[in-house]
């Protein structure tokens, strides 16, 4: 199967594998533990279904979705995903360009290869940026003064990786950071040797951009990833994220979000907008599904900010069900990073068609014309489902 022929992001996920050496393949999929967490999120999916109302006039449907004051096409954008450059020499400037022309935001992982000003230039509109804080302050003062001059808007801070997970299936791999590649991980390497050529010709390990300022003159690419992972993660607390809320004068979302009083106690500060996320299960395994989580929190903020999530989105009508429970927004990890491995650019492309594809279908499916009036009327599910009226969350006035 060629990448133009995928079907679904599955056959996607099919091509990657084959692409990938066995190590790198399974740092996309791993989760944390025993991977309960990895499993809830696409099993939580499963406990709903989607009521359809036929015979409404669905000739045209509509999945835009008006967010932070700009309109995007289509409801989903694409998270962040660290390492991405590993997986594929210039993957994350492939999918922020991917994501500039089919009108969606690409948030570059903090821990991304491609330096921020280069993003800022390929797709000003379209770029959100996230942060990792470092150990020392100084430096992600400066990481935010940069994102701030590069002309970028947003600011998105994970906050559900205090201290390092516990990330078993990648330890017992041999994954460290920076990457040793042991005799071991060399030959079963060999057999993708598609990957293999094209990671040699440019260059092995990529540089984590945005941290060589910080490392030290002269450093490999392996010395800043040590650096890197000497400061980060730091632990950050409500104080220091007041303190980045006066520092940042764009719009700040807040990523891994799931008890409603942190909801609410972030718009109170002047959060402009949670993402709900168990970070596509890789960060602690008991966590709930954010599909859990999500209309809680929604009815908390009653409105006050937008609510994003993410985890376990592998299909368009997935996001419709996340929409149905409260979600304004969501992004999905790993379907882009399949699409990006299995075929560079063309591959983030068709991952987002196939994605903007099945929730045009959806939405037709079930006869709903449009995104924005889906709400708990339409979902059929285990849990008891608050209905909530279809959201108008106040449009963040925010200075750039
Ligand atoms: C390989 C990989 C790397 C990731 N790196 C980051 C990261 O650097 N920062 C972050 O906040 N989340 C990171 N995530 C989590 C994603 O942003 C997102 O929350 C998750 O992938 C969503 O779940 P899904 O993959 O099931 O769509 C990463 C996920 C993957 C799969």
């Amino acid at each position: 199967m060629k990448v133009s022929e995928a079907l679904s992001i599955a056959d996607l996920r099919r091509l990657a594998k084959r692409r990938l050496p066995r190590i790198l393949f399974e740092l996309i999929e791993s989760g944390v533990e025993d991977e309960h967490g990895l499993a809830r999120n696409e099993e939580a999916f499963r406990q709903f279904r989607l009521l359809p109302r036929y015979l409404g006039d669905i000739a045209e449907r509509d999945q835009t979705v008006r967010l932070f004051g700009r309109d995007y096409a289509s409801p989903f954008g694409i998270a962040p995903t660290g390492f991405a450059g590993l997986l594929r020499h210039g993957a994350d400037m492939m999918l922020a360009e991917a994501a500039r022309d089919a009108n969606l935001p690409f948030i570059i992982s903090g821990a991304g290869a491609a330096p921020v000003e280069d993003l800022a230039r390929a797709a000003p509109d379209h770029v959100w940026c996230h942060l990792y804080p470092a150990k020392d302050r100084a430096i992600t003062a400066d990481i935010v003064r940069r994102i701030r001059d590069a002309g970028l808007s947003t600011l998105v801070l994970t906050v559900d990786n205090p201290v390092y997970p516990n990330r078993e299936r990648d330890t017992r791999n041999g994954f460290s950071l920076p990457l040793r590649l042991k005799p071991s991980i060399l030959l079963e390497a060999l057999t993708h040797p598609g990957w293999i050529a094209h990671y040699l010709r440019h260059g092995g390990m990529p540089y984590m951009s945005t941290w060589v300022p910080y490392a030290g003159e002269g450093k490999s690419a392996a010395e800043v990833a040590a650096f890197f992972r000497s400061q980060s993660p730091s632990i950050q607390t409500w104080k220091d994220v007041e303190a980045l809320r006066r520092d940042w004068p764009g719009i700040f979302i807040l990523k891994g979000i799931q008890h409603p009083d942190d909801a609410v106690r972030a718009a109170e500060i002047g959060i402009d907008g949670v993402i709900v996320s168990n970070h596509g299960g890789k960060s602690f395994d008991p966590l709930p599904s954010p599909l859990e989580t999500l209309p809680a929190v929604k009815a908390a903020l009653k409105g006050r900010i937008p609510v994003m999530m993410d985890s376990g989105i592998r299909r368009g009508y997935e996001a419709l069900i996340a929409r149905c429970l409260g979600a304004d927004f969501v992004f999905v990890g790993r379907a882009t990073l399949y699409g990006v491995v299995a075929g560079g650019r063309a591959g983030a492309d068709k991952a987002i068609q196939i994605l903007r594809k099945e929730i045009d279908q959806s939405l037709a499916l079930i006869g709903c014309p449009s995104f924005s009036q889906l709400d708990g009327s339409y979902l059929l599910g285990a849990p008891a489902v608050p209905r909530h009226p279809c959201p108008t969350f106040q449009q963040a006035e925010v200075e750039t």
